[in-house]
């Protein structure tokens, strides 16, 4: 890609049009503040868990087609796919967020409160879809000078990791009118203070696969253990080992985390067990470094089981590869943040370890995903999944602003690209 976007050196934007403009932007989506926090309240009282989210589509697909957008079907019970078409010829960029809520009581507090028993939104999700309706009004009231399409995913399932995918199973790209140029989507992140912008190049979250670990031994007498082969204790060698994975395996500037998550083997009675199963994750930012663990994990597990007279087995099941953002779509977004709040609230924090489905998307279609401070200012702010989780809801309308922002530069990028 060429350097299209040093058009928007230091933040400052190509020549001002009507509809285009930073500060008219946030104004709107200002304007729409109360509403967005409206429906946002509304998801966080009925949160649904992974595939299940049929209130929330059902909602949302009725607030979509009345703005005017058009509903792709792709045959899914959960998720809605709404595509705007401008005004102007031109490409087509995709906006994203996520629908789903966490199994997890949430803990009383003075705002909205889920009315669902063991089910509420712990990872901001809702607020993540009413940014994203934001977004799609904000770029439907410039739908006339907009230079090209833009697709809104509403994503089921985030929490299992597996939405994105069946997205794509059920034939996203192919159903819609052309594929998506660009994909932009944001987390929030209750460690940056409400009006930040967090905008990293290189990896911001986790890729992650899990594995499964079966030892067979021999079963006997508790009282006569020479006779046996304890499966326990060969578990606790193999866990032992596993630990080098990450410290002798792993080059200490790639990040990777190895852990044994459950074990079981065994029963209450006095018996020497002769099966254990252990389940467990890699996680990890550089694919090479992931492909070296699985290969030391193996190997570890089974030398270590037949030092200890044990058989194993080694399971891998796929998971989702690591959320990087490149080097284009991050100049691009840069401009988009400083933009909207000015180059101090840009900030670029150290990447997580935590997953995001946002990067099978990111596997088809060049993405860029931010992070987007949801913290009260000064205030304690528990983390993501605890159940005292909660958003700084000041910060919708530039969510909204933030993707309608990343939408109009990406179509303006390209079209520049298609005339130069
Ligand atoms: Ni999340």
């Amino acid at each position: 890609m060429k350097d299209d976007f040093s058009l928007y050196n230091n933040g400052q934007l190509p020549a001002r049009r009507k509809g285009w403009d930073d500060v008219e932007l946030l104004d709107q989506a200002q304007a729409m503040g109360g509403a967005l926090k409206a429906l946002k309240d509304e998801l966080h009282r009925h949160p649904e868990l992974s595939f299940q989210e049929r209130r929330t589509t059902a909602l949302l697909q009725e607030k979509l087609t009345q703005l005017g957008l058009e509903l792709v079907d792709l045959g899914m019970e959960t998720g809605v796919v709404a595509l705007l078409r401008g005004g102007k010829p031109g490409s087509t960029v995709a906006l994203r967020a996520d629908i789903d809520a966490i199994a997890q009581q949430e803990a009383a507090h003075d705002g909205a409160l889920s009315c669902v028993d063991g089910v509420m939104h712990g990872c901001g999700h809702d607020f993540h879809t009413a940014g994203l309706y934001g977004a799609a009004s904000l770029l439907c009231q410039r739908r006339d000078t907009l230079p090209g399409s833009v697709v809104f995913l509403f994503q089921p399932a985030e929490e299992v990791t597996q939405g994105a995918q069946a997205m794509l199973d059920h034939g996203l790209l192919e159903k819609l009118p052309e594929k998506p140029r660009y994909l932009f989507g944001l987390h929030n992140r209750p460690e940056l203070p409400a009006g930040t912008i967090a905008v990293m190049e290189g990896p911001v979250m986790a890729g992650k696969s899990h594995f499964t670990i079966t030892l067979h031994g021999k079963s006997g007498h508790g009282g006569s253990p020479h006779k046996c082969t304890d499966v326990i204790v060969a578990g606790a060698a193999v866990v032992n080992a596993l630990q080098t994975v990450v410290s002798r395996d792993t080059d200490p500037l790639d990040s990777l985390v190895c852990s044994v998550l459950s074990i079981h083997a065994g029963t209450p009675d006095n018996f020497v067990p002769d099966l254990l199963t252990m389940t467990g994750s890699i996680r990890f930012h550089q694919e090479s470094a992931h492909q070296r663990a699985r290969q030391r994990l193996k190997e570890l597990t089974l030398g270590v089981a037949a030092a200890y007279g044990c058989t194993a087995e080694v399971a891998f099941h796929p998971g989702v590869p690591a959320t990087v953002n490149g080097p284009e779509l991050t100049l691009l977004a840069r401009k988009a943040a400083v933009g909207l709040v000015g180059q101090d609230k840009v900030v670029s924090p150290r990447p997580d370890m935590g997953s995001e489905d946002f990067a099978v998307f990111g596997q088809q279609i060049p993405a860029f995903f931010y992070w987007l401070g949801s913290g009260v200012p000064g205030a304690e702010n528990p983390c993501w999944h605890n159940e005292h989780f909660r958003t700084d809801d000041s910060a919708l309308p530039l969510a909204a602003a933030l993707l309608a922002r990343s939408a109009l530069l990406g179509l303006e990028a390209i079209s520049l690209q298609n005339n130069s």
